[in-house]
């Protein structure tokens, strides 16, 4: 059954293509994430393991509600790793760095998913897609807000 939403079926496929690249860049951040809330150290632990926590959790949430953005587009949503991986310009950590590195490193991955969410809420208001432009107004409160928290532990 065809969509009459008032979106073109290729204006949707671009908007969704997009969101499939915050998707993937959002989960690498949310694992990322996790690795410093497992394996970070210091006088500071506790702190900065109930921050990061706080913001897995928020991020776990956007993960759902991006990933369901797509299908209500129209799409399917690649649900692997392997998809996330290819597709996100975030790397992932594979050691236990100190915790200036770690944060400069947390804050610079929440910085792409910043400049994500604001090319998003561009290519979504010229599609004429005010609901992801919405969703593209929280997921960037929750990112600044985010990068502003883990900046001020410096
Ligand atoms: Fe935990």
């Amino acid at each position: 059954m065809e969509h009459q939403t008032g979106m073109t079926k290729e204006d949707r496929a671009i908007v969704s293509g997009a969101l499939s690249k915050l998707l993937a860049d959002t989960y690498v951040l949310y694992v990322k994430t996790q690795h410093f809330h497992w394996n970070i150290h210091g006088p500071e632990f506790y702190a900065l393991h109930l921050l990061a926590q706080k913001h897995y959790e928020e991020m776990a949430g956007a993960i759902d509600e991006i990933a369901e953005r797509i299908r209500a587009l129209g799409f399917f949503v690649e649900g692997s790793m392997e998809s996330f991986l290819k597709l996100s310009s975030i790397s992932e950590d594979h050691e236990i760095h100190p915790k200036h590195k770690f944060i400069e490193n947390l804050i610079q991955s929440h910085e792409v998913v910043i400049r994500d969410a604001r090319k998003l809420a561009q290519i979504a208001e010229k599609y004429q897609d005010p609901a992801t432009v919405d969703l593209m107004g929280r997921r960037l409160i929750a990112h600044e807000q985010a990068a502003w928290m883990l900046r001020s532990q410096l």
